[in-house]
C-alpha cells in the first residue's frame, strides 16, 4: 500500500538524504499516491525537519523547491495510500512525537490504535491527525523518554522495539530522532521492509525499488524483526532485542528502470502476486478481541442489518462476478435472497425494492458510472446502499449510505485481479456479519468459517508458488487457440465467467463462460476437435454429486475431442484421469474456493497475452475506470 524509504550516509554536504528519499518515493509511487512526505535529521537540530503534502509526490517536490529543508545526515520518506484517515496534509506521513524530536512513517494498519490512543489521551497526549500511524509516533516518543530515564541516553532502536511489542495488526515503521542523527531504525510485522547495503551508506525500503538506483546489494528482514542502520553498520534483532546473526542477503537482478512496477515485468504480474495480501489486508482490523466481526466503519446500525430481508448486488464486469460468488455464500449463511444484477440493466428497470432491501454496490474504482447510476436509482426508491470499494474518497462510497473498503492497494493494471479477491473477501465478511447479527449461524460456525477464510492467503500463495510451470505450459500449448469455453457449477460458475473475461480482455481471445449444467442445452455444439475447455472442478469432499456432475461434463467434452484444462483440488484422481492439464488448488471449503480458483486463471490469461506480445497492463480499447455510460 504505502511506500517507505530510509537513508543514512556519511556524506552531510550534498543533500543526499533528501535526494535518496525523493528518488525512492518516485519509484514507490505505484504503491500509493495520495500524499507524500519526508523527515530529515542532522547534528545540532533541535527537532526533526518534516515536510508533507497531500496529493502526488510532485506536490511535495514543488513545495520543497520553494522552501528548502536543511541539509541532513539521515532521512525517511513516505508515499501514502490512505487506509486510515482521509488523504490530507495532516494525515500525510511522517508523524511526530509530542516533543518533535522523533518522526515516524508507517505502512499497514494498527488494529489496537484506538485503545492505545485512548490511553495516551488520558495521559495528556493530543493528536494532529486521524491516522492510526500517529499513535505509533506518540507512543515512540513516550518509549524514547522511558529509555532515557532508565539508561541516561537516547536509544531509538530500543524504544521502537518497545513500541513494536505493543502494537497489533500489520506494520512497517521507520523512525529518525534528531538526538541520534546517525541512525534510522525500522520494525516490521506482516508488512514488507528490506535493507539496501551501500558503501558508507545504507538504505531501507518497502521493496528494493526504493534504493536500486544506488545499490543492488540487499538484505531481507524476517517477520517481527527490527533493524538499525548507520552509515557503516546494519543491526537486526527480534522485538525482544536478541540479535539476528545471519540475515539473508541477496543481489537485485534487475535495473532501476523497472522499479516503478516494483521489479515485476508488469503491474498485472505484480498484482496477481498481491492476491494473498489483498485478502489478508481486507480481513485486517475487522475483528474484536473475541474474534467477532466488527464493521463499525460501515455506519449501519446492527438493528438495520437485522431487518434486511433481501440483498441486490449491482456491479459491472469482474465486480459483478464477485457479487455472484457472494450470492452463493450469503444465501447459504444468512438465508435471505440475494440477486445479482449488472448495474446498467438494473438502472433502467423497475426493481422491487423496499426499505428492508440492502443494495450492495461493488466497485474497485468507486467511479464506474453505471454502478453509480444504479445506486442512485436504488436510493431514490428508499433502499439503503452499501458500497464495497477499493478507492477512498471516490464517488460511489461517498454517495452510498455505508462503505466496506477492500484493502487491495492501488490496482494499476486495467484487468482486475487482486481487487476481485478483495471484493469476494469483503462480501464474505458482509455475509458473515449479517449471519452474526441475525443469528442465522452459531457463533462457533461463524468462527470456523472465519478461521478458514484467514487461511486463504496461504492457500493462494501455494498456487502462486507451485502451479506456475503447468500454467505456462498450458498457455504455450494453447497459444493458437481461437476460442475457449469456461465451465463451472455453483461458485465455480462465477469463477468460470471471470476466467473467461480475463482471457478475453488481455489476450483478445474469444471466450465464453457458462454454468456447466448449460452444456447440453446449447454450448456443447461449439465443442470440436482440439477446442480448449477450462473446467472448474469442485471438491470431491462433501458435495459428491456436484463433483461427479462436473467430471461427467469433462468426459462429455473430451469424447467430442476437446482439450481440457481443469482447476481441481490437489490429488483429485478424477481430474487427473480425465483432464489434459490440471491446475491444482489446496483443499479448502467449497464456498471459499473462488479465492484460489481464480488465481491460475489470472496467470493463464496473463501468460497467453505475454506470449502473444500484448501489453497486459493496458489492453486495447479499455480503461481502468469507466466513468461514462
Ligand atoms: C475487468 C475489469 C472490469 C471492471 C469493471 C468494474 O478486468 O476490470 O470488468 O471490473 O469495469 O469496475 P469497477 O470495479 O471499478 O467498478
Amino acid at each position: 500500500m504505502c511506500g517507505i524509504v530510509g537513508y543514512v550516509g556519511s556524506s552531510t554536504a550534498c543533500g543526499k538524504p533528501l535526494e535518496v528519499c525523493l528518488q525512492g518515493l518516485k519509484r514507490l509511487e505505484y504503491r500509493g499516491y495520495d500524499s507524500a512526505g519526508v523527515a530529515l535529521a542532522a547534528p545540532g537540530m533541535d527537532h526533526v525537519a518534516v515536510r508533507k503534502k497531500a496529493g502526488r509526490l510532485a506536490n511535495l517536490e514543488a513545495d520543497l523547491a520553494k522552501h528548502a529543508l536543511p541539509e541532513a545526515t539521515v532521512g525517511i520518506g513516505h508515499t501514502r495510500w490512505a487506509t486510515n484517515g482521509a488523504p490530507s496534509d495532516n494525515n500525510a506521513h511522517p508523524h511526530l512525537s509530542a516533543d518533535g524530536n522523533i518522526a515516524i512513517i508507517h505502512n499497514g494498519i494498527i488494529e489496537n490504535a484506538n485503545v492505545l490512543k485512548g490511553q495516551l489521551q488520558t495521559e495528556g497526549y493530543s493528536f494532529a491527525s486521524s491516522t492510526d500511524s500517529e499513535v505509533a509516533a506518540k507512543l515512540l516518543g513516550k518509549m524514547a523518554e522511558q529509555v532515557i530515564a532508565e539508561t541516561g541516553k537516547p536509544d531509538l532502536f530500543e524504544a521502537l522495539r518497545r513500541v513494536a511489542r505493543q502494537l497489533t495488526g500489520a506494520f512497517t515503521i521507520l523512525a529518525v530522532d534528531c538526538r541520534q542523527p546517525d541512525v534510522v531504525v525500522g520494525a516490521r510485522h506482516d508488512s514488507p521492509l528490506v535493507v539496501g547495503l551501500g558503501e558508507g551508506e545504507n538504505f531501507l525500503g518497502s521493496d528494493v525499488a526504493a534504493f536500486v538506483a544506488y545499490t543492488k546489494e540487499a538484505m531481507e528482514l524476517g517477520q517481527d524483526e527490527a533493524v538499525c542502520i548507520t552509515a557503516d553498520s546494519v543491526t537486526v534483532t527480534d522485538f525482544e532485542g536478541n540479535e539476528v546473526t545471519e540475515p539473508k542477503r541477496f543481489t537485485v537482478d534487475w535495473d532501476a528502470s523497472a522499479a516503478e512496477k516494483g521489479g515485476w515485468p508488469s503491474f498485472m504480474d505484480k498484482e496477481i502476486h498481491e492476491d494473498p495480501a489483498a485478502v489478508a489486508d481486507t480481513l485486517l482490523g475487522r475483528f474484536d478481541e473475541k474474534g467477532d466481526i466488527v464493521l463499525d466503519e460501515v455506519r449501519i446500525e446492527p438493528d438495520a442489518f437485522r431487518s434486511v430481508d433481501k440483498i441486490i448486488v449491482v456491479a459491472c464486469g469482474t465486480a459483478s462476478y464477485a457479487g455472484l460468488v457472494a450470492k452463493y455464500a450469503i444465501e447459504h449463511w444468512v438465508r435471505i435472497p440475494v440477486e445479482v444484477e449488472l448495474a446498467h440493466e438494473f438502472r433502467y428497470r423497475d426493481p422491487i425494492l423496499t426499505p428492508r432491501t440492502l443494495v450492495v454496490a461493488i466497485s474497485q474504482s468507486g467511479e464506474t458510472m453505471d454502478t453509480l447510476m444504479a445506486l442512485r436509482h436504488a436510493r431514490e426508491q428508499g433502499s439503503r446502499v452499501l458500497a464495497i470499494c477499493n478507492t477512498q474518497g471516490a464517488t460511489i462510497p461517498r454517495e452510498s449510505d455505508a462503505v466496506l473498503y477492500t484493502h487491495a492497494g492501488p490496482e494499476i493494471a486495467v484487468a482486475s485481479t487482486k481487487a476481485f479477491v478483495a471484493q469476494v473477501t469483503a462480501a464474505y465478511l458482509l455475509g458473515l456479519y449479517l449471519a452474526q447479527v441475525k443469528g442465522t449461524m452459531f457463533r462457533d460456525e461463524i468462527h470456523q468459517v472465519l478461521d478458514n477464510l484467514k487461511a486463504m492467503p496461504d492457500k493462494i500463495q501455494w498456487v502462486l508458488d507451485t502451479q506456475r510451470e503447468s500454467i505456462e505450459r498450458a498457455a504455450k500449448r494453447m497459444l493458437n487457440a481461437h476460442s475457449f469455453l469456461f465451465l463451472g457449477r455453483h461458485v465455480g460458475y462465477p469463477v468460470a465467467m471471470e476466467g473467461a473475461l480475463k482471457l478475453k480482455e488481455i489476450a483478445y481471445t474469444f471466450t465464453e463462460g457458462f454454468a456447466a449444467g448449460e452444456l447440453k442445452h446449447g454450448p456443447i455444439a461449439l465443442v470440436d476437435e482440439g477446442e480448449p475447455v477450462v473446467v472448474i472442478v469442485p471438491s470431491a469432499r462433501g458435495r459428491d454429486t456436484l463433483h461427479n456432475k462436473v467430471i461427467s461434463g469433462i468426459e462429455e467434452v473430451k469424447a467430442r475431442g476437446a482439450y481440457t484444462i481443469a482447476v481441481a483440488e490437489e490429488g483429485d484422481p478424477d481430474a487427473e484421469r480425465y483432464a489434459d492439464i490440471v491446475f491444482w488448488r489446496p483443499a479448502c471449503p467449497t464456498l471459499l474456493s473462488p479465492l484460489v480458483d481464480v488465481v491460475p486463471l489470472q496467470l493463464f490469461a496473463m501468460d497467453m497475452a505475454n506470449l502473444k506480445g500484448y501489453d497486459v497492463d493496458k489492453p486495447r480499447n479499455l480503461a481502468k475506470s469507466v466513468t461514462v455510460e
